[in-house]
């Protein structure tokens, strides 16, 4: 089997272009918003829904992963390269789960599910830099994003030094 399955590989890019969309932009921008702004209510409810697809298609992600039939593992000519890939790629999965996780539990703390889509009419906490929740969804994200550059890293080592061609198996094609 050459390649991963369409339905995953379709799952791979629509959530490798979310995730760097929240990473880079919306998320930097909204927390730029102050919490006394029109804006931010619009900016939040734009970025937890956004966050919270991610969370749904990463699931379904990752059952595909578990359930489905896959490539053999890719071979980079080097045995610390090979388990080091496999290592990244379950940190990806582990800290995507973890910013929406982290997401998740900033709004319980601050309230925002009522706010946001209850529509309590209560005013915004001040600041949500004083949940610990904040604190540790900034530190993911920067986290993750570093390890998305050394992913992408991989891949142009493949595709300039190895020259395997490696972006073949997460695209579209006969599978055998
Ligand atoms: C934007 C540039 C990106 C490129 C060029 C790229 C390329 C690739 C390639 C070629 C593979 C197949 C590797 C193999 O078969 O061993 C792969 C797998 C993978 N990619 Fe990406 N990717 C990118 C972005 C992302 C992003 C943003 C994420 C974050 C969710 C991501 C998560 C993953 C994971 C977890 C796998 C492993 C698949 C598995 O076996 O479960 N990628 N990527
Ligand atoms: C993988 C999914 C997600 C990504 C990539 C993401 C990304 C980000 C980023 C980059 C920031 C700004 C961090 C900083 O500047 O320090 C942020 C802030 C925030 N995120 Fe997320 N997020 C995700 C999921 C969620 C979810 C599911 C929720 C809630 C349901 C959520 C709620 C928030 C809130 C409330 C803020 C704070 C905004 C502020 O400080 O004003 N996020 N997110």
């Amino acid at each position: 089997m050459k390649r991963y399955h369409p339905f995953f590989v379709g799952l791979h890019w629509l959530i490798a272009v979310m995730i760097l969309v929240a990473l880079i932009l919306g998320g930097p921008s909204l927390a730029e918003i102050p919490n006394d702004s029109p804006d931010k209510m619009f900016g939040l409810t734009g970025h937890m829904i956004w966050g919270l697809t991610i969370g749904v298609l990463m699931t379904l992600r990752l059952a595909m992963r578990i359930f489905a039939k896959a490539p053999p593992h890719a071979d980079a000519g080097n045995s610390a390269l090979n388990s080091g890939a496999k290592l990244a790629h379950l940190g990806i999965y582990a800290l995507v789960f973890s910013m929406v996780v982290s997401g998740i539990a900033l709004a319980y703390s601050a309230g925002l599910f009522s706010i946001i889509f209850g529509g309590s009419g209560a005013a915004l906490p001040p600041t949500f830099s004083v949940f610990p929740a904040r604190v540790v969804h900034g530190i993911i994200g920067t986290v993750l994003l570093a390890l998305i550059g050394l992913h992408v890293a991989g891949w142009a080592y493949h595709q300039f030094y190895v020259r395997d061609r490696l972006i073949s198996r997460m695209w579209f094609g006969k599978r055998s």
